[in-house]
């Protein structure tokens, strides 16, 4: 009792001494929203925000954006990324597959199935080497990466500019489209095509919605950013030549918009979105999935990354924090019109 009272009295005390420092202004006002407290109610504890991915049910419609795999730390990282998609039931998409066929002792990085259950598991392969594949004859492999993963289907990765830029990069010798089409045929597990953090312009979105995808992936730009990433990595004066090229593409809040527009006047045979692409918290999540009029679940990376490499315990402690965050958001917030 005498220590609730002398809570009270701190709290008391650190509003007064917080109070100027609390101060906003109206600058910083996020006006995305309308925030109407009158008939809301918090949360309830382990409330959930279903979804659903390749017919598999998730508690929250959140997913693990493609990452990593065949480096030192990949393994703990895919690791904890994967229980944690077990523990809440999220879904997840792998780094490039690419490592098991040229390196197979890298295999092990991408066995994550045992710590996600039965969650919604992607391979990923990028479509430089789906191309090199589909010309060679040996397109068969991608059928025996979804085998040794275990996956439930497959993303296949657009990234021009990124094979561009890095040193090493492929060459794209057909048009995209018709790689993903000859997929689409020769397979029956479900696909999601993506961007690595350009995101999309309308033509090719249009392109995807009109295909039978399961997701399309954005990708968008505003986040981590693939072009500039391998500039980072090459000599400096190809980063002053090419730099203007990297900051090229289209926002996740831009991409919704320009689905929303198509799907209002035409008939779409993609299934869902992933929003993702510099989405760095719950907030931007909600607003985003609230003004998609397709089904939509939000995906981060390096949001993800930042605390995976750290340990499961932080990992989970902030998707915690972000799902907290997310529900109390669904309570208390709609979009102004
Ligand atoms: C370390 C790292 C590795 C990545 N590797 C892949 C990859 O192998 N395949 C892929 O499709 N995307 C890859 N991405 C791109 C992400 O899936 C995502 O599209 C991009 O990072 C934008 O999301 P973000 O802004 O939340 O980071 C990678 C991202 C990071 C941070």
């Amino acid at each position: 009792m005498e220590s609730e009272q002398k809570s009270a009295v701190d709290r008391k005390q650190d509003h007064i001494l917080l109070a100027f420092d609390s101060a906003t202004g109206i600058q910083t006002l996020d006006t995305r929203f309308e925030y109407d407290p009158v008939h809301a109610v918090h949360p309830k504890e382990g409330e959930l925000w279903p979804a659903q991915m390749a017919g598999v049910s998730l508690n929250y419609p959140v997913w693990i954006s493609s990452m990593t795999g065949g480096t030192a730390r990949a393994a703990t990282i895919n690791q904890n990324l994967a229980r944690l998609c077990g523990e809440y039931k999220l879904g997840m998409g792998l780094g490039s597959c690419r490592k098991i066929i040229d390196q197979p002792e890298f295999l092990p990085d991408f066995q994550v199935r045992k710590w996600l259950g039965d969650q919604a598991l992607f391979a990923n392969l990028g479509l430089a080497q789906i191309e090199q594949w589909i010309l060679s004859g040996k397109v068969h492999l991608i059928g025996e990466i979804i085998k040794m993963t275990e996956a439930n289907g497959l993303i296949i990765h657009l990234n021009p500019l990124q094979e561009f830029m890095q040193a090493e990069g492929d060459r794209f010798q057909n048009p995209p489209i018709d790689s993903i089409k000859k997929i689409l045929d020769d397979f029956d597990f479900p696909l999601i095509v993506k961007e690595v953090g350009q995101g999309m312009g309308p033509k090719s979105m249009e392109a995807l919605l009109n295909l039978p995808l399961e997701a399309i992936e954005f990708g968008a730009y505003g986040g981590t950013n693939f072009a500039l990433l391998e500039l980072m990595r090459d000599h400096p004066e190809k980063m002053e030549r090419f730099k203007p090229l990297a900051n090229v593409g289209h926002t996740a809040e831009e991409m919704v918009k320009m689905v929303n527009d198509y799907k209002s006047k035409h008939s779409v045979h993609c299934k869902n979105l992933i929003i993702s692409g510099g989405v760095q918290h719950f907030l931007d999540a909600y607003y985003l999935m609230e003004i998609s009029k397709m089904p939509s679940i939000f995906g981060m990376a390096s949001a993800f990354l930042k605390y995976a490499m750290v340990s499961y315990e932080s990992l989970q402690s902030f998707f915690e924090d972000q799902m907290k965050g997310l529900l109390l958001s669904k309570a208390i917030l709609t979009i102004k019109s």
